[in-house]
């Protein structure tokens, strides 16, 4: 049985007296300096991490903060780390020793480093030792204790590099949410799968789940609020639930979530596939919200390489949890995760990895070089992949990825789309962009339709990574209908 989960709810005493006395601080930083403080907080890593910075950037609004975008300009700078390969650790690291001089020029300036990164003690260990000018570090899982962090800072003398993770779920922390219509919604915590090359389970600690009825009151309360397009998140959203005494799995507070009435899109992000169950699928076939794009990490496509990287499926069951997939949801958008280079990988694995992007005709593929990381057991692995492959061989699977892509995306000229409109493109002038139910990206030309608001589109052009078209007349889209292409 595994240790109970600490759930705190975010207006706690200690919370409360800690934002009170940083309230009052503020406001006398306020006269000092002629303006409301100003908080920046810069975000490395994946969507949770967007959603936690959200949380951080509430929270300081709760303080007497406003955010800012400019650093230059900001009184309290919080940076918000990744750890899951080693390029984003180091880009992080640059940008707190830019901050060096902010802080020279202005000494109350206060400086905190979140995220996964800092719950790693060589990391924590180095920025305590070589980057004097950060005050604190404050890990994932206890974000919600920022007031009190600041407080311990400001009253004491100490910089607080105590960074062991509580592995906590806070309820009801306030936020300051990026967007007007997309917003994030986390449903569960940490992982327990390790996987033998990820530091996730490490740095975000045992899985651990919101009760459904947080969830759901969430997603209510932003579908009242005019969100159209809400993302679930965790590291393995579909082990939603595992563990818990509520008793509710992933595909049954799907289910809940679906039956939400309004006009909104659910998304999903991550799924692990040894819990993308039939009945998952079938909630997602039957679903009104649910968007028909599953993003399931295949990370190899041969069954050694899977062993070692201790994933628990081979090729065989992954393919048929695919057949499955198309078969109850012919339009299903299914994207994947690929690392290249794992220790281990011969020629022949690495072979059948593009063997399983040409069967499995994936719509879009994320693909990384495998990076070491300290303290997991491939990091101990031998018969590391020299750089120069590891190159040669990421370069050999973006091309055929590209001729799959390609291949499925001219499938989709003659199609329409509902298109939520994400405003002007930012590469082509003009041009509107937005996102379809099945996470493509799709231009048309500006017709004066505003971010946040519904298109719809029919296509006309393709490339491997975005559909163009225009928008359907007002008569056509009386009677619009999902067209189906003629090849299908
Ligand atoms: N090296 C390279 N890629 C990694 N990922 C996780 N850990 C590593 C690592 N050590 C990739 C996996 C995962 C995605 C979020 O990041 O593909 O699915
Ligand atoms: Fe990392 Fe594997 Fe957990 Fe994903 S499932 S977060 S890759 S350990």
């Amino acid at each position: 049985m595994r240790e109970k989960v600490k759930r705190v709810v975010f207006e706690n005493p200690s919370s409360e007296q800690a934002i009170v006395y940083m309230q009052k601080h503020n406001a006398a930083l306020a006269v000092a300096v002629g303006h409301t403080p100003r908080c920046y907080v810069l975000t490395f890593g994946c969507q949770q991490n967007v959603a936690d910075s959200e949380k951080l950037a509430g929270i300081a609004v709760a303080m007497g903060y406003e955010i800012t975008e400019r650093p230059d300009e900001a009184d309290l700078i919080l940076v918000n780390t990744c750890a899951i390969r080693e390029h984003a650790e180091k880009r992080a690291l640059s940008i707190v020793g830019q901050f060096k001089h902010l802080k020279e020029k202005k000494r109350e300036l206060i400086i905190g480093v979140c995220g996964c990164m800092v719950v790693q003690k060589h990391r924590c260990d180095q920025l305590k030792k070589s980057y004097p000018y950060v005050d604190f570090v404050l890990a994932p899982s206890a974000l919600h204790r920022l007031p009190e962090q600041i407080v311990l800072r400001l009253k004491g003398k100490r910089r607080l590099f105590e960074c062991e993770d509580e592995f906590a779920i806070a309820e009801q922390v306030p936020m300051v949410r990026d967007g007007h219509y997309r917003a994030y919604v986390s449903i569960m915590y940490g992982c327990n799968n390790f996987c033998s090359y990820c530091i996730v389970p490490y740095v975000r600690g045992r899985e651990r789940s919101r009760n459904p009825e947080d969830v759901i009151g969430e997603v209510r309360d932003l579908v009242k609020r005019g969100y159209k397009d809400i993302t679930l998140l965790g590291q393995n959203v579909n082990s939603y639930g595992k563990g818990e005494e509520h008793g509710v799995d992933f595909a049954e507070l799907l289910a809940r979530l679906d039956a939400i009435e309004g006009d909104f899109v659910l998304r999903l992000m991550t799924s692990h596939p040894k819990d993308a169950t039939r009945r998952l699928i079938d909630v997602m076939a039957e679903g009104k919200h649910i968007a028909h794009h599953f993003h399931l990490p295949l990370q190899s496509g041969n069954d050694r390489v899977l062993m070692a990287m201790n994933r628990h499926y081979d090729r065989e069951t992954y393919l048929s949890i695919l057949e499955y997939m198309r078969k109850k949801i012919p339009d299903i958008a299914v994207t994947t995760d690929i690392i290249v280079a794992f220790p281990g990988e011969d020629d022949n694995a690495f072979e059948d990895t593009l063997s399983m992007l040409r069967i499995g005709k994936f719509d879009m593929i994320y693909s990384f070089i495998y990076s070491p990381r300290k303290g997991t057991p491939a990091a101990e692995m031998e018969n590391k992949v020299p750089k120069e492959v590891a190159a040669a061989r990421m370069e050999r699977l973006l091309s055929v990825q590209e001729g799959v892509a390609e291949r499925i995306s001219q499938k989709l000229v003659g199609m329409d789309y509902r298109v939520l409109c994400d405003g002007p493109s930012k590469t082509d002038e003009g041009m509107l962009s937005g996102r379809n139910g099945q996470n493509k990206i799709i231009f048309w030309p500006d017709d004066g339709t505003k971010a946040g608001e519904w298109a719809d589109i029919h296509v006309d052009r393709a490339t491997p990574y975005a559909l163009y078209g225009k928008r359907i007349g007002f008569e056509e889209e009386k009677k619009f209908i999902i067209k189906k292409s003629e090849e299908d």
